[in-house]
């Protein structure tokens, strides 16, 4: 059997990490790169430290409107789908480059294989939102991080082929700690003590585009007096360089500013921190499955389980609930493997192999 993998952008690449290597064991699988992420920190570094197999194709796409990058992704997908032939085409996630993937697969009459299929905000101003909905209604093997995915699927009447396979993420993290743990500087680098500090990420279009709304999270960060280590994704350096907030971020003593940390380099700094500020989905599973408390920049989730757990706080971009909670916030309750034990790409590969048996008769 041939798969064609689609990845573009940076949780994406983490998934990969977890399952190419572990497909190529069984099927013949190819990367397709749509290129929706391109330069070195986002995209070449994941591909370097995390032993990704290069991938085969890498379309160049780069940014634009969603309807720009969309749409060159499932121009230049189209091209290289009829010529490789797989027999199906996997998409990870939600982001533009699943949609692009799955639709020029479905259109082709490849099946569609989902990974992290099921996943709901309920918030359609997401474009995440948009391109999960979009890809579950086309995919034909949907492979469940969460139960409460399946359930999702379930009520939109979904039933066949749907699987709880836990989430590669946690795979991924589970082979990393270690690399991070050895091969890592980045706490002497940044003069870090373990558990004496914040790490925090913004990027999501929902908190960066607004300026009231970033300015908030920045005037909660600086005002909190913690500690705090703030990596930069480009589109927020853009954003704070527009709304004239990066000079206050650099003047404020207690934050201080990365960009492009390496996956490595990022692992570290998140088991070590004492909290962590995110509005990142992958992010918040992660701070679950390092028992670090997740403060979550949004007003909903999909990753609902760590947030009854009591271990992510939903606070919006509001400043008094952001700073309330980088003081206070101290979650006490006991974790479980919510979002698997870290064998999800064993469980995909047999699931995969089953369907595809039954699929070819
Ligand atoms: C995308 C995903 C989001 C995911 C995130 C991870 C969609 C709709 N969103 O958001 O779900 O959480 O990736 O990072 O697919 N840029 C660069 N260099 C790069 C890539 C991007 O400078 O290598 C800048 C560009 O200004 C670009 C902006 O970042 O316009 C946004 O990039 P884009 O891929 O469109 O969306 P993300 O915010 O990264």
């Amino acid at each position: 059997m041939k798969i064609a993998s689609i990845v573009g952008a940076r949780p994406q690449f983490m998934k990969a990490a977890a399952l190419s290597n572990e497909l190529r064991k069984h099927f013949d699988e190819i990367l397709i790169h749509t290129g929706q992420h391109y330069d070195w920190e986002m995209s070449g570094v994941f591909f370097s430290e995390l032993n990704i197999p290069k991938p085969s194709y890498n379309l160049g796409i780069g940014s634009g409107t969603h309807a720009e990058q969309t749409g060159n992704m499932l121009i230049a997908l189209e091209k290289v789908l009829a010529k490789e032939k797989p027999d199906a085409v996997l998409v990870y996630g939600d982001t533009n480059s699943t949609i692009a993937g799955a639709l020029a697969a479905a259109k082709l009459h490849i099946p569609v294989i989902h990974v992290e299929a099921g996943m709901r905000s309920f918030n359609k101003k997401m474009p995440e939102e948009i391109n999960r909905i979009a890809t579950d209604a086309i995919a034909d093997l949907f492979l469940c991080s969460t139960k409460t995915a399946v359930e999702h699927l379930r009520r939109e009447g979904k039933t066949e082929n749907v699987h709880l396979a836990g989430d590669v993420m946690i795979d991924a993290l589970k082979k990393n700690k270690q690399i991070a743990n050895a091969k890592s500087k980045i706490l002497q680098q940044l003069k870090l003590k373990p558990k004496s500090y914040v790490l925090a990420t913004v990027h999501r279009a929902e908190n960066t585009d607004e300026k009231e709304k970033l300015s908030s999270i920045i005037d909660a960060m600086v005002l909190s007096r913690e500690r705090i280590i703030f990596d930069l994704h480009p589109r927020t350096l853009n954003c704070l360089e527009k709304y004239g907030l990066l000079g206050k971020l650099k003047n404020s003593a207690n934050i201080t500013i990365t960009k492009g940390l390496g996956p490595i380099d990022f692992l570290k700094l998140q088991m070590h921190a004492k909290k962590i500020l995110t509005d990142s989905g992958g992010i918040q599973k992660e701070a679950y499955a390092l028992g670090v408390p997740c403060i979550t920049l949004r007003n909903e989730t999909e990753w609902v389980e760590s947030v009854n757990a009591k271990w992510n706080l939903l606070v919006g971009a509001d400043k008094k609930k952001i700073i309330s909670a980088l003081r206070n916030f101290s979650p006490r309750t006991k974790r479980t493997n919510l979002y698997g034990s870290g064998n999800s790409a064993n469980k995909i590969c047999a699931i995969i192999a089953k369907w595809w048996k039954s699929h070819e008769k």
